[in-house]
């Protein structure tokens, strides 16, 4: 297959600049970074929504509709007898120039024809519920341009799911109301809702249309809507069936000349008492004949954002809050594949899929899931040095989920924060990643208040215990849930959701997610949830040690009872250990699991799946039997049997037909998904395994394989997803095309990536004492630097290997000083720091 070039990277913008629309699928990016989001393609489509992408959906969209991608933020002009988009959809007629650049929450999409250019900047505030849309249209010609401009896009009735689904009421409810520019979206605010979004234009139109029916036509396509093929807007009023929001803007432009319109899709709540409004102005909070929804949140919002110089300086004030962001850890390795994606493109997919978790992209609907337990935890350690604050109260957050015994709710709803059980629970991985999480947290910012956060089981006021006792029964749950070979039992399933030990379903109407979880009398034990165990449990032992010896205040345990505590999982980590190696070694590799019937699962005794990727990456980083050789049997063994051109599969061989015993893994035809997939989440723990066993080279191939920047230059067509950010899942080598990415954006990879390259690779990783400086470099790394910024503090980092050495630094220095061991000392202002390897 052709390499075809869509587009590249521009560095010093921090853009990637797509010139051809015609992308393999479309590539995407996100707009906003705390309460209102938007998703934007590169031909503008996408939507947005408030917090929460299933019960909060502002504007509509359809998914995996042909022509693929077709609803989002349009706007037609119309030129003589042509008429074309900016972004070339949906008109989709040929344009004279086009070019999107995705930047740091804003995307500029330019288009030209006719000697006319289009350029709208798209972009979310800081700190407001709303996406601005800022159309720069510029007539590069030497004739008078007299064009006829329309906006459009479509409400979505607010609940994401029942939108699609419920239309025997939904197509009675729609309102609207229209009032100078501004087109007023107000479907069931007469009832429960408090809210209603707005779509405004700075300028006087000259017309609009809220009815879809009428702006489009029943049996006509976007790609011509009615009222643009006519030339003349029809001011209709949406009762009920579909209501959108167009406005109609006739704009003469003088050779030379350039005007901005700018656009505002916002967003408001407001208070029961003033919801409503009457003519003689007073407030009501009911609907009436005369009354008219409470403007004034909206007008104020459209008058902070009605002029260029007030959009402009939003938009700097957006540049700077990335500045800022993507200062405080900035590597300069001469390898410019590297250091965009370290300083720019995988610290942003961290903040986006922190914001996001698993909710709303292109392979992601926004009403199947919320934010996932384990999921979110992870998320944690790709921006905490970033945004501390958001991290410790999305670590509150989660663990309020959380239930007395340890066990947790697989998912809970950003806007009510509520766990649900939509996607099952049971999954006996969970626990462990509230440490993982919440020491991240510390370390990063010394905080150790904390673990003195009185937190509530299962959201129920009056159930509040401190943090660190969350942390203490979620290791409790895994050693109560020891199997017959000592191991951890897997519930559900472990980390990989697919992996369904004690499900046997045999009903094609259920989800292996939700179906029975049959763990009574189960012998179903997890090796990734062993290997887990070890590092979040060592984690846990440090952290408390660390709290006795720095006689740290708690509510509930003094300094002596955090040591015993530490040497009570001490022995627990122990005891793991012993197991695995006893009982979870299969010979050149660990062994992945044994089933319901204690069967073993990844191991050669097996047909099919003979070795899986989890459990080799979580012994490794654990470094179990690392003295007896047993890390580097099983790296080579992943080597051997896994690794391929585009990464490192799931498992090997493919399962080729369904076992019930196994579950939804078995469901996927080979190559794909958990079936031997290139899950690229979890390649990462085997390339931390690779620094822990000192093999730089072999860390450095794996990670290189799955990085954005390497697979733009030589696979754009065959991956077809976004070339500047991992996906979830890229077909294996027994995928019928090995290579194809699927499910971008929203993964674990993202801060999995994030934590190796940095932490593991770069090598440095925050501790509750300083910075730990363990570089592990293939040996044609020579220098680099790193800029850390760290509690307040800052630290220019040089690192020299004149030797060409994999791993382990000779000599540290901080200051002119020399420091013994490999930690820099926390200390206030600014510092530089020398290594040599
Ligand atoms: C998805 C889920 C994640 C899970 C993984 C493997 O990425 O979001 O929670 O661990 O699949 O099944
Ligand atoms: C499916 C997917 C898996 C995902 C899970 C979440 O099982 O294969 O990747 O994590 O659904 O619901």
């Amino acid at each position: 297959m052709e390499n075809k070039k869509y587009g590249h990277f521009d560095d010093a913008h921090r853009e990637y600049v797509i010139t051809d629309p015609k992308t393999p699928w479309p590539w995407i990016n996100y707009l906003g970074n705390e309460d209102f989001f938007s998703l934007i393609s590169n031909t503008a489509g996408g939507y947005s929504f408030y917090m929460d992408a299933k019960f909060r959906r502002i504007t509509r969209y359809r998914y995996n509709s042909v022509p693929m991608d077709n609803d989002g933020r349009y706007f037609y002009i119309k030129d003589g007898d042509t008429v074309w988009n900016p972004g070339w959809k949906p008109c989709r007629t040929p344009l004279d120039f086009y070019e999107t650049r995705h930047g740091m929450s804003y995307t500029r999409i330019t288009g030209r024809k006719n000697d006319v250019e289009a350029s709208v900047l798209f972009f979310v505030p800081l700190h407001t519920w709303g996406e601005v849309q800022k159309m720069t249209l510029k007539n590069l010609g030497n004739e008078v341009k007299k064009l006829k401009v329309w906006s459009f896009q479509e409400w979505c009735l607010w609940n994401g799911a029942t939108d699609m689904e419920n239309f025997q009421r939904n197509f009675s409810t729609g309102e609207v109301e229209i009032e100078d520019s501004v087109i007023y979206h107000k479907t069931e605010y007469r009832e429960r809702r408090n809210h209603y979004s707005f779509y405004s234009v700075n300028t006087p139109i000259q017309g609009y249309d809220t009815d879809r029916e009428t702006f489009v036509g029943l049996y006509s396509e976007k790609s011509m809507p009615d009222v643009v093929a006519e030339g003349t807007p029809r001011n209709s009023w949406a009762h009920g069936w579909s209501p959108i929001a167009s406005h109609y803007i006739e704009v003469e432009l003088q050779p030379g000349e350039e005007k901005d319109l700018i656009f505002l899709l916002g967003y408001v709540e407001e208070k029961q008492e003033q919801k409503w409004i009457a003519p003689d102005g007073s407030f009501s909070d009911k609907d009436g004949l005369d009354m008219v929804i409470n403007k004034a949140q909206a007008k104020k919002m459209i008058a902070d954002f009605n002029t260029t110089e007030k959009v402009d300086k939003a938009f700097a004030e957006l540049q700077a809050y990335w500045d800022n962001l993507l200062g405080i850890y900035v590597a300069k390795t001469g390898n410019d594949k590297l250091d965009r994606m370290v300083n720019i493109w995988n610290q942003y997919q961290c903040m986006v899929t922190f914001n996001m978790s698993r909710s709303a992209s292109f392979f992601e609907s926004g009403i199947g899931r919320g934010m996932g337990f384990r999921d979110s935890n992870q998320d944690l350690v790709g921006f905490v040095h970033q945004i501390p604050q958001r991290a410790r109260q999305r670590i509150i957050d989660i663990a309020s989920t959380q239930f007395p015994d340890g066990g947790c709710y697989h998912q809970y709803q950003p806007l009510s924060k509520r766990g649900n059980n939509d996607i099952g629970g049971g999954f006996n991985d969970d626990p462990c990643w509230l440490i993982f999480g919440t020491t991240a947290y510390i370390k990063e910012t010394g905080d150790y208040s904390i673990l003195n956060e009185m937190v509530p089981f299962d959201n129920q006021p009056g159930s509040e215990v401190t943090l660190f006792e969350h942390l203490m029964i979620s290791m409790n749950h895994v050693i109560k849930n020891l199997g017959p070979h000592a191991l951890p039992l897997i519930g559900r399933a472990d980390w990989n959701d697919c992996l369904n030990l004690n499900c046997f379903s045999w009903d094609p109407n259920e989800s292996f997610q939700t179906t029975e979880n049959n763990s009574e009398g189960s012998k179903a034990e997890s090796l990734m949830i062993a290997g887990l165990f070890v590092v979040t449990a060592k984690d846990y032992v440090e952290l408390c040690h660390t709290l006795a010896s720095k006689n740290i205040e708690h509510s509930t345990f003094n300094a002596q009872q955090f040591e015993a505590e530490a040497n009570r999982m001490s022995e627990a980590i122990d005891k793991m250990i012993a197991a695995v190696k006893k009982d979870g070694w299969d010979g050149e590799w660990f062994l992945r699991a044994y089933d319901f019937a204690g069967n073993k699962i990844g191991s050669n005794e097996n047909e099919e799946g003979k070795i899986f990727i989890e459990s080799q990456g979580w012994c490794t980083m654990a470094g179990i039997g690392l003295e007896e050789g047993l890390c580097d049997k099983a790296l080579d063994s992943v080597k051997e049997r896994m690794e391929c051109e585009h990464g490192i599969v799931l498992n090997n061989p493919a399962y080729t037909h369904y076992h019930v015993e196994m579950g939804e893994i078995s469901s996927y035809p080979e190559g794909y998904k958990e079936n031997a997939g290139i899950f690229c989440h979890n390649n990462p723990w085997v390339i931390i395994g690779e620094t822990v066993a000192g093999r730089g080279n072999d860390a450095w191939k794996h990670y290189t394989k799955i990085l954005p920047s390497y697979v733009e230059e030589k696979y754009q067509t065959l991956h077809k997803v976004e070339p500047y950010v991992n996906c979830q899942m890229v077909a294996g080598k027994d995928a019928f095309r090995p290579g194809e990415g699927k499910n971008s954006w929203l993964t674990g990879t993202a801060a999995w990536m994030w934590y190796t390259v940095s932490e593991f690779i770069l090598g440095v990783k925050p501790t509750y004492d300083g910075l730990l400086i363990d570089p592990c470099l293939p040996s044609t790394a020579k220098e680099y630097s790193v800029t850390r910024r760290f509690r307040g503090a800052e630290y220019n980092i040089h690192v020299s290997n004149p030797q060409g050495n994999q791993k382990g630094i000779k000599s540290l220095v901080v200051d002119g000083n020399p420091v013994e061991g490999n930690i820099v000392p926390f200390s206030e202002g600014k510092h530089t720091v020398e290594v040599v390897m």
